[in-house]
């Protein structure tokens, strides 16, 4: 694992944190019905966590000798509540599965400071995931 190849990919991270913030933000203020006080403050709630990963990941970039992407993940378009809950599962797998490769990435590299950062972060996810999945398993529509 070369510093090149651990930075583009810590980069690609990056902007699926900003993106997750937008998303969160976007998605608190488009939820509807009588779930909407429940929605939103579960969305909102995500913004800290994502925020603080996206704060070490262009800290851990920069300390590398990389200059940190500012262009975030598109967010997808969903138009209720069980798709935008369904667009948060998704991203939040795929955070789960991207931070495993990457602690795998930063063991390879030496650097097991940021195995031990990649590793809190798939807990995190992980946390995040399995909440949504919960809200959806018994979403009436
Ligand atoms: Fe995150
Ligand atoms: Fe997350």
């Amino acid at each position: 694992m070369d510093k090149k190849t651990l930075i583009d990919a810590l980069n690609e991270d990056l902007a699926g944190e900003l993106g997750a913030v937008i998303q969160y933000l976007t998605y608190a203020a488009k939820a509807t019905g009588p779930y909407r006080p429940q929605l939103a403050q579960f969305f909102l709630a995500e913004v800290a966590d994502e925020q603080l990963h996206a704060q070490f990941l262009a800290n851990k970039i920069v300390a590398l000798g990389g200059e940190p992407a500012t262009q975030p993940r598109p967010v997808p378009a969903a138009k209720t509540n069980r798709a935008m809950l369904e667009a948060v599962l998704a991203a939040e797998r795929r955070a789960v599965k991207d931070y495993t490769a990457r602690a795998q990435q930063a063991e390879e590299f030496g650097d097991k400071g940021l195995v031990v950062q990649l590793e809190d972060m798939v807990r995190d996810e992980s946390g995040h995931s399995e909440e949504t999945e919960r809200i959806l398993r018994d979403w009436p529509v």
